[in-house]
């Protein structure tokens, strides 16, 4: 019989799980628990503490339901999310548009929309079109990439936190043209804070950040043959810009509104160009940190 101390039970759960068949299984969660006893015994947790963990993580599951998903946003205010989008694309086989968060506000199913559609219900006064191309390494058009956005309203909500959640509201799924032109009319999306009023929220206002997510908006682009690309770009002047509570902000991913810009599809709306760039597939896989809602915790 093993006598087990505070460093031993590290070695005494390894030797248990070694037997474990599924070999990339067998490593992340040896290093997951050699972590995980190193961080217990670096700060020396107390069962207090220990329970107030575990009462924390009880309520994010809680939380999350068909419409939001408290599990995302707590990797994406730990900044697991931004780590793994990053490890994610150092796997890429070449040059490409940088991975940003997908967030907890992605749904499957957005309406197909033509080229040149404005994607909010009721856009008010400050429309502007987004467009560019979406292009490979070399600069080659891919013809026929979709073209998935989302972003908040005018208000600063998106649709699964405004009323009524059933209602798709600016969001929508476009299609690139046989030279890769893709563009849609929107409006400029407002900074908003992150979910504030869940336990996620709590731990971000108790560690005194502002909770504040700069004014961007979301794509999700694909093509046959190509990595999917999860990303968002990000408006210059938010006074947010360099503190986004979640880490998605990346200064390729920056962009500006051009309110005289004559090359714009839509004449005398100001226009944001963005040319995305996808790298050929590989067989690392799909980049998506995250997911709808409702694929996590089915309605019933
Ligand atoms: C978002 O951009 O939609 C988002 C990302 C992470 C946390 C909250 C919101
Ligand atoms: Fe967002």
């Amino acid at each position: 019989m093993q006598d087990l101390d505070e460093f031993t039970v590290t070695d005494a759960v390894l030797e248990q799980m070694a037997r474990t068949t599924d070999p990339r299984l067998r490593q992340i969660m040896e290093a997951g628990v050699r972590h995980l006893h190193a961080f217990a015994r670096e700060v020396n947790l107390t069962p207090a503490e220990w329970l107030e963990g575990i009462k924390f993580l009880t309520a994010v599951g809680h939380a999350s339901t068909p419409i939001r998903q408290e599990f995302i946003l707590l990797s994406d205010v730990l900044g697991v999310s931004a780590l793994v989008n990053a490890l994610h694309d150092k796997t890429a086989t070449e040059p490409a548009t940088q991975t940003s968060l997908l967030g907890p506000f992605y749904r499957d199913g957005a309406p197909e929309l033509p080229s040149g559609a404005q994607i909010v219900r009721e856009p008010g006064a400050k429309e502007i079109v987004q467009y560019g191309r979406v292009i490979d390494r070399d600069g080659n058009p891919i013809p026929h990439a979709t073209v998935q956005v989302w972003q908040t309203d005018a208000h600063g909500l998106y649709d699964l936190q405004a009323n009524d959640p059933e209602t798709m509201d600016a969001r929508g799924n476009f299609r690139a043209d046989a030279l890769g032109n893709y563009y849609f009319r929107t409006v400029r999306p407002l900074g908003y804070s992150i979910p504030m009023d869940g336990p996620v929220g709590k731990l971000v206002h108790t560690q005194a950040r502002h909770g504040m997510r700069p004014s961007h908006i979301h794509f999700l682009i694909g093509a046959p043959g190509f990595r999917e690309l999860v990303t968002a770009l990000y408006f210059a002047d938010d006074a947010n810009i360099d503190s986004d509570t979640v880490f998605g902000v990346s200064s390729s991913l920056v962009v500006t509104i051009n309110p005289k810009d004559p090359a714009c599809p839509i004449p005398g709306l100001p226009g944001v160009r963005y040319d995305f760039q996808l790298a050929h597939a590989s067989a690392d896989g799909e980049g998506r940190v995250g997911a709808d809602p409702a694929s996590i915790v089915p309605a019933h």
